[in-house]
């Protein structure tokens, strides 16, 4: 093909691998998709009234670049009290998603030539992103072990160099379900005070947990002035993928350029969205409870039947909606997940996806009904056995 006259690094940006296979089975008949990282339920019922109400009387206008004052303040009052600590709302910025929460962030931080060490095996898009500014992602990848999966903060510390820009740790992490605990938190909390680094805290699945009420957080062990930034969505918790709304937690001080830069990307979040936003988090929690529940039932499902498999490998997450179990004898995680698709109507993701750690890997999304997950369970039992 001739050259489209573009940036070299964003005309070399590779496709999305999840999306390879889910194009492959999209829409057809009898195929369980547990591809992509979201729920089969739709947005509750409230939150969608609450944003048809706001449509209704008008609310079709700009709003500032930081949200509608009523949204910060309602996510200052949960945040405040989710990590019991005064959380002000002069913090928080509305964003048009996690996504763009953190390619705004990476935006501000990285330049041509900067690296952001990055904690994998991850979700694609953030080191994408730093690709996108001509940056360099570093990945330290966990661990694997009996336990689940462990951090070598060594290794992480040994991987930041004078162009290192920011830290980037997702907990709990997509694929792996891995939480990172407060000491750990701690510590890179030290360093990046010290080396003069971001934390960049993507923290969206912090409320899909198991044992908890909310995963263990950077905002639990920084003050506010301390260079972190934590990403968090209202994809995963409320169901509302679709929706497109996220915000961050940031020092007060980079408040303002980050307005800037929802200006230059989004101008404000969506605002009638916004009003179902508030809705969520001020009418959600009994919701929340109620996912976290039918989705610990899916994870036993999975915790007792997938280990069955012969040729599996796995470990049950500690968090998040995923499990990422290794594939004895299986070198190409796509070729095999495009294989499982077409023998079972199983849409799963390929480890691969995930970065060169994840290889020999699949990742199966069991946000569905316990129903559901048990059929495809019954279905995958001949390609994986
Ligand atoms: C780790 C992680 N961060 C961020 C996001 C972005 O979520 P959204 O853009 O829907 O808010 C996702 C979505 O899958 C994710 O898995």
């Amino acid at each position: 093909m001739t050259s489209l006259n573009i940036r070299r690094s964003i005309e070399e940006l590779p496709g999305s691998r999840i999306r390879e296979v889910a194009r492959l089975g999209m829409g057809k008949p009898g195929v369980i998709p547990m591809w992509f990282g979201e729920s089969d339920l739709p947005t509750p019922a409230f939150i969608r009234d609450a944003a048809a109400a706001a449509l209704q009387r008008g609310e079709t206008f700009y709003t500032p670049n930081t949200g509608v004052p009523e949204l910060r303040a309602a996510i200052a009052t949960y945040m405040s009290r989710l990590y019991r600590r005064p959380i002000g709302e002069e913090r928080v910025m509305v964003t048009a998603s996690g996504m763009s929460a953190i390619m705004i962030v990476l935006q501000t931080l990285v330049g041509a030539g900067d690296n952001v060490a990055i904690v994998g095996p991850m979700w694609p898009n953030a080191a994408e992103c730093v690709r996108i500014m001509k940056g360099e992602p570093r990945f330290v990848t966990l661990e694997a072990g009996n336990e689940g999966w462990r951090l070598d903060l060594d290794r992480l510390f040994d991987a930041c160099d004078a162009r290192t820009r920011a830290i980037f740790v997702n907990s709990p992490g997509n694929p792996t379900g891995w939480m990172m605990g407060n000491e750990q938190q701690r510590a890179i909390l030290d360093f990046a005070r010290a080396r003069g680094l971001w934390v960049v805290a993507d923290e969206v699945y912090a409320r899909i947990v198991y044992d908890r009420d909310v995963a263990p957080s950077f905002l639990d062990v920084a003050e506010p002035e301390d260079p972190v930034i934590v990403v968090n969505s209202f994809s995963k918790a409320w169901c509302m993928t679709g929706w497109r709304m996220g915000w961050v937690t940031t020092p007060v001080a980079l408040g303002e350029i980050l307005a800037k830069m929802n200006e230059f990307n989004i101008a404000g979040p969506t605002t009638f969205a916004q009003w179902g936003a508030i809705a969520a988090l001020e009418q959600g929690e009994d919701f929340v409870l109620w996912q976290r529940r039918r989705l610990a039932a899916s994870r036993a499902l999975v915790a007792e039947r997938l280990p069955r498999f012969r040729r599996v490998r796995f470990t049950p997450p500690d968090a998040a909606f995923y499990a990422f179990f290794e594939v004895e004898g299986m070198a190409d995680s796509l070729a095999g997940c495009k294989r499982i698709l077409a023998e079972t109507g199983v849409g799963l993701a390929p480890g691969i996806a995930f970065g060169e750690a994840g290889e020999g890997r699949l990742r199966m999304c069991y946000a569905q009904a316990p129903e559901k997950v048990a059929e495809a369970l019954d279905r995958l039992g001949p390609s994986l056995d």
